[in-house]
């Protein structure tokens, strides 16, 4: 097998690509051969050492990935040699081959792609949960998407209209302001030209006609975090999702008081492992909602494996619209 290494989390640059023994599956293991792997937020950060994971060195990034099994170890269950599966690790994607545990895998029903695939878990799972468990969103309510054209910015549109919600999605360029509208956004707003916190305020007052987003999901932190607290609904719900945008904000606890409003945390990671039975049927919930059409994950393009440093700079420069797909 083929990998990209991360012999030392010093950066992108220090990524080797090796030839490696290629592994055989333990009990509960199946190996797989891996078709598409995504790039989420987390890889740029865990091969800088700056995320909250530091797997043991070397490690092969690439935290979600899809492919086919092609052997599978003792005791594995359910899957079988030939099935099309998708998981999310944390690490391994960026490669030819990857062990999983069985119970990390999810079987793909036909007609679901390796591409969607490997874009569709953290994506979804974390919107999903932090729209319908955290915030409890209901058909009718605004919710206000920050970072609306990144990759769970665009999963967070598609959950809340399919949820019968208004959608507000801010972005950085009017482009990904389009994008955002193509997928079903009613209103946009670009907060590079609306970069003034009064701005940003009046065009949020206008979009909903002055009574501010039930609901804020934000994957960005940083400087508007406050002006939009300040700007949510009377018993508005604040999803604290992520910091792509670097340094962690934080908020006057009077705001909250004057509003009845809510700041919530969302960590679908351990919602995932404190609460798996809810976990898998929100995930048969999503697989569904795909089925059906109503979420498909934004693909701006695929790239050859070969590609990885061209594709986590452009995701470092916030060049990138939906998901990068790496594929073999
Ligand atoms: N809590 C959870 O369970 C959970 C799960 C998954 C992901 N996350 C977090 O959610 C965040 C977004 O993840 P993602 O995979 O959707 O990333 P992504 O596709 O790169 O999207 C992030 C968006 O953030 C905006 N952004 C603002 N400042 C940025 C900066 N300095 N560098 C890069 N992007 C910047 C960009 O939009 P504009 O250019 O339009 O501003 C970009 O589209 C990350 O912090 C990630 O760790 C949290």
């Amino acid at each position: 097998m083929h990998a990209w290494l991360c012999e030392q989390p010093t950066g992108v640059d220090a990524l080797v690509w090796k030839e490696l023994p290629t592994p055989r599956p333990g009990p509960g293991e199946v190996l797989i051969e891996i078709k598409a792997a995504s790039l989420n937020f987390p890889d740029l950060l865990i091969v800088q050492n700056l995320y909250q994971t530091k797997p043991p060195l070397p490690f092969v990034p690439g935290s979600e990935y899809a492919g086919v099994v092609v052997e599978v170890g003792s005791e594995v269950k359910k899957i079988k040699v030939g099935q099309n599966v998708a998981c999310l690790s944390g690490t391994g994607g960026f490669a030819t081959h990857v062990i999983a545990a069985e119970d990390q895998c999810m079987q793909l029903p036909e007609g679901f792609g390796h591409v969607d695939a490997a874009a569709f878990i953290m994506t979804y799972a974390t919107s999903w949960h932090a729209l319908m468990d955290r915030a409890a969103l209901k058909p009718g309510e605004t919710v206000l998407v920050l970072g609306a054209a990144g990759g769970v910015g665009t999963a967070a549109i598609q959950i809340a209209k399919a949820e019968g919600a208004k959608v507000i999605a801010a972005a950085s360029t009017d482009e990904k302001c389009e994008l955002c509208k193509s997928i079903g956004a009613d209103v946009t707003i670009n907060y590079t030209t609306h970069s003034v916190p009064t701005a940003f305020r009046d065009a949020l007052k206008a979009a909903t006609n002055g009574k501010g987003p039930d609901v804020v999901y934000d994957p960005v932190g940083g400087e508007f975090a406050e002006p939009t607290f300040r700007s949510i609904a009377w018993k508005g719900r604040y999803l604290v999702v992520g910091f792509a945008g670097g340094p962690i904000p934080s908020l006057p606890l009077n705001l909250p008081l004057l509003k009845g409003a809510s700041i919530v945390g969302v960590f679908w990671g351990g919602f995932a492992k404190t609460e798996p039975e809810a976990n898998e049927r929100m995930m048969g919930e999503l697989v569904k909602l795909y089925g059906q059409g109503k979420i498909k994950p934004v693909i701006d393009s695929t790239l050859p494996l070969s590609e990885l440093k061209n594709a986590y700079a452009q995701m470092g420069t916030r060049s990138v619209k939906g998901k990068l797909v790496m594929v073999n």
